[in-house]
Formats: C-alpha cells, sequence, structure tokens
C-alpha cells in the first residue's frame, strides 16, 4: 500500500509540474529503483526549474549594459601608478600567512565532460616529468608556502556527488600527499537535474535515475557553509580564503603577493585577471556597470563592444576573468545569509538520456539545458572589489580538453608548467640547455632565490629533471 500511496502523491506533483514522464518506469522498477528515483525527485526544487525553463528567453540586454560598463578598478602589470606597490602587497600578504589568518578552497566538483577523464579531474597525471596529479601538485605547493611560513594552512576541497568518492578515497589512500588529516576537508556541492532543450522537461539518465550535474562551482557558497567548513575555518582563525580550480597547475596556491593586493585595497573579493590577447579571447571579462564590478560573459558581450579600444590601442575591455579569487571569510558568510542565492546560469550540453521507451540516446549535438551557479556572481556584492592582473604564463594553463584539441590540453599544461620552471631557473642565474625539459617540486624550491641557494648560479642543467 504504501509505495503506492507514495506514488500517487508524486505522481500528482509532477503532473502539476508538466514532469510526469520522470515516473514513466515505475512499475518496472524494484524497491531500491523507486526508493531511488524518490529521492532524487524530493530533492529538485520543480518551481525553481519551472522558473529557470520559463526565464531561457529573458537575459538582461548586454547590448546596453556593455555601453555603460567601464574597465575594472585594477592594478596592472608593471605599472609604476598602481595603487600599491609589488612589494607593499607581498609583505602585506606574508604577514596574514605567517599570522595563520590564510586557508585555501579548491573546487574540484565539475565534471570535466570536455576532457573525457572518467575519474575526477583532480586524479588526472599532469606533471611532465613526475606524472604528479593535479590534486599532489597543489597540495606541494600548498605545503611549501605553509612551510616557508611556519603555519598549516586548511584546505578545502570541494567535490560533487560524483566525484566525492573517488577523491576521498585517492586523498586517503596517498595520505593526502603529506597533509596531515586535521588540515584537509572535503565538501560536497549539490545537484540540479538537466531538462530537454526543447521541451524544458527533466532527463532521466536512467529508468531509476535523474539526469543531475553538480551545480556549478558558484555553488560552493551554500555547500561551505552547510558542510560545517565556515565554521571550522572560524575555529582556525581563517579570515582570507584563496580559491583556485583544480585543473589549472599553474594555480599559485596562496600567493602572498595576490593575498597583500586584497588587504592593502581592504576587498572583500579579490579576483585575478590576464590581459586578454584577442579581443574575442573565450574568457568573461571583468568591467563596472553602474558601480559594480561584475564578469560579462565572453558570449554575452557584443562583439562591437569586445572590439572596442583605448586611443592608445589597448583594449577597453582587456580583463580577462581566470577563475583565481581571493575572499575575506566573513563575506562569505554574509553572502550565504543573502536572500536570493547566487542566480543560475544556463548552458546548452550534451546530456545522455533515456527516452520514452527506455532506450539510451547518446545526443551527437547539445540537447540540454544544464543550471549553473558561478562564484564568480559574488563579485557584485562585495565591498571594495579590486582585480590583479598576472601573465597568463605565470598563473594560468588549464586543462580543459582531450589530447586531441589544440589548447588547454595536458600538453600544453606541461608546457607552461616546463617554460615557468625554466624562467624561475633563469632568474637565478641557472642555465637549462636547450630543448631540455625540467620540472620544480615547490617542496624543492617555491622561487628563484630558492633555487639559487640549491644549484650554483651559472651552471647548467642538461639532462630532463625532476628537482624535488
Ligand atoms: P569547468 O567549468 O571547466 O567544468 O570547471 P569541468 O567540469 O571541469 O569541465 P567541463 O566543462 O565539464 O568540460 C572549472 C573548475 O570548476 C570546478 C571544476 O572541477 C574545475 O576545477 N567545478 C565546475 C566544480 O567544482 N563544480 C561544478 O559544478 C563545476
Amino acid at each position: 500500500m504504501f509505495p503506492d500511496l507514495t506514488r500517487t502523491d508524486l505522481q500528482a506533483k509532477l503532473r502539476a509540474a508538466g514532469q510526469e514522464h520522470l515516473i514513466a518506469f515505475w512499475d518496472q522498477l524494484d524497491e531500491a529503483g523507486r526508493e531511488r528515483l524518490r529521492d532524487q525527485i524530493e530533492r529538485i526544487d520543480l518551481s525553481l526549474i519551472a522558473g529557470l525553463v520559463r526565464g531561457t528567453q529573458h537575459g538582461p540586454n548586454w547590448s546596453e549594459l556593455a555601453d555603460r560598463a567601464m574597465p575594472p578598478r585594477a592594478i596592472r602589470r608593471g605599472d609604476p601608478h598602481n595603487e600599491f606597490s609589488p612589494a607593499a602587497a607581498r609583505s602585506r600578504g606574508e604577514a596574514a600567512l605567517r599570522a595563520g589568518s590564510v586557508g585555501m578552497i579548491l573546487v574540484a566538483g565539475g565534471q570535466g565532460t570536455r576532457l573525457g577523464f572518467r575519474h575526477p579531474k583532480g586524479m588526472l597525471q599532469v606533471g611532465p616529468l613526475s606524472s604528479r596529479s593535479l590534486f599532489e601538485i597543489m597540495i606541494d605547493r600548498l605545503r611549501a608556502v605553509a612551510t616557508r611560513f611556519g603555519v598549516s594552512i586548511p584546505l578545502y576541497i570541494m567535490t560533487s556527488p560524483a566525484t566525492h568518492g573517488e577523491t576521498d578515497e585517492f586523498l586517503a589512500r596517498n595520505e593526502r600527499f603529506g597533509l596531515p588529516a586535521s588540515d584537509v576537508r572535503l565538501f560536497c556541492q549539490g545537484v540540479m537535474p538537466a531538462v530537454d532543450a526543447a521541451t524544458g522537461r527533466i532527463l532521466l539518465a536512467g529508468r531509476d535515475q535523474v539526469s543531475l550535474n553538480p551545480d556549478g562551482h558558484g555553488g560552493m557558497l551554500t555547500a561551505w557553509a552547510a558542510s560545517g567548513c565556515h565554521e571550522h575555518a572560524l575555529g582556525r582563525g581563517v579570515r582570507h580564503l584563496f580559491y583556485g580550480q583544480i585543473d589549472n597547475p599553474l594555480l599559485m596556491v596562496c600567493d602572498p603577493e595576490l593575498i597583500g593586493y586584497h588587504l592593502l585595497a581592504e576587498s572583500e573579493m579579490t579576483t585575478q585577471v590576464v590581459a586578454k590577447r584577442d579581443p574575442l579571447d573565450r574568457v568573461g571579462n571583468v568591467a563596472i556597470i553602474d558601480g559594480s564590478t561584475q564578469i560579462i560573459e565572453y558570449s554575452d558581450l557584443p562583439e562591437a563592444a569586445a572590439r572596442r579600444r583605448n586611443p592608445d590601442g589597448s583594449l577597453y575591455f582587456w580583463a580577462g576573468s581566470i577563475a583565481i579569487h581571493v575572499f575575506e571569510t566573513s563575506f562569505l558568510n554574509r553572502m550565504v545569509q543573502h536572500r536570493d542565492g547566487l542566480p543560475f546560469h544556463r548552458a546548452h550540453k550534451k546530456s545522455p538520456f533515456i527516452d520514452a521507451d527506455g532506450n539510451r540516446v547518446e545526443p551527437a549535438s547539445p540537447n540540454s539545458i544544464k543550471f549553473e551557479r558561478f562564484i564568480f556572481d559574488l563579485l557584485p556584492f562585495a565591498r571594495n572589489p579590486i582585480v590583479v592582473e598576472a601573465g597568463a604564463e605565470e598563473v594560468f594553463a588549464p586543462v580543459k580538453n582531450a589530447a586531441d584539441a589544440k589548447d588547454e590540453t595536458i600538453a600544453t599544461a606541461q608546457a607552461a608548467m616546463i617554460a615557468r620552471d625554466k624562467t624561475m631557473f633563469q632568474a637565478a642565474g641557472v642555465k637549462v640547455a636547450e630543448g631540455v625539459p625540467i620540472e620544480v617540486n615547490p617542496r624543492w624550491a617555491l622561487d628563484a632565490e630558492e633555487v639559487s641557494r640549491k644549484l650554483r648560479p651559472g651552471s647548467t642543467v642538461e639532462r630532463a629533471t625532476y628537482f624535488v
């Protein structure tokens, strides 16, 4: 009796929302399958989905907004007129690190669909000579920074239901790459259903399974608070959080200079950017619209605005977002309480699904809309936000695509890692023979000064070497 009764309730609720097809295979499911499906459906906010589907046609009028948009408040690379100097920023950031008031958030919950890797992206072996995984690469740098400043830096890793178990197991098996258990917390983000782009109907991934996806890196905000990480950070005296994404092996984890600019500017949220090379680069554009700093996605910025130039020929909208931020812990807390939360963005993507006859369909082109929250939507709410320019070759080489793509592959990221390490050696006065790859573990040397203490300036590295 009971399951039938529940089914009736479920059916009524779904019918009212136009999503009754979700239980089309109910009669064929065993009790465990029904339980699973019911549980998934009950977690979906059907009215939210209906609103998001209805809203498909109405976005802001970007060409109007772009007319009013201005470049952001920024620290430009090498500009003597900047508000703060690199030296002042470094010393301020180092003081914060030494005081133990910095924590690290690493988001690693994405599905990595473009990459086509069947495990959490953090397990991908990217070290050019070491084959270190992305998790190990991040943790090595974190440990090096912590050692330099004589502190422990808590690491908060965001997973999703799809990556949580395997990530947990991988880190445990590798003893968290040397970090004590008390310094690492995993927290799992939420999910959102994918809907059919033509009908707005929620897709089924199986007869007893809704097509669910992680709710975007912006899902971090609620998951961070709900998982108790916020309390944990407060308990550890963490007042500033360095935020990065797992798929960028050049990430300068807890970079003192970036933290320092953030603190000198009394900013609640600071964003690292790179200068766009091409007006149509596929990166978000940081701009100020009506007094508030925000990111205009490349797909939203009208081409004429993207091509706009200053009298000296440089791009007017120059600041390309690379998803590296520093947050005040108190700001995240304030935003968790915020009435509306972060907005959802819609993305047209391929989602395999089962059709009305129960057959699995692998779409050849985008067939669905996925709903994701983006962490950068916090920017307009932050007090004194500031952007800090860096060179892409210093801080950003993400792995997004499979090997056959032209860019953002493992190979391009590895080349960038080797190139950056070579630049560091050069600054230390150590030569690397032409065509010879090197890889430096930051625990061996975090900067050129440390390199010059370990290798004689004027010497040459003749063979491929992993310095560890
Ligand atoms: P991307 O937007 O590049 O997504 O995420 P992705 O999942 O890695 O790859 P595609 O788009 O499916 O090919 C940028 C960063 O944000 C994290 C990812 O793990 C990556 O580090 N992310 C993304 C999350 O943690 N959760 C999400 O829901 C989405």
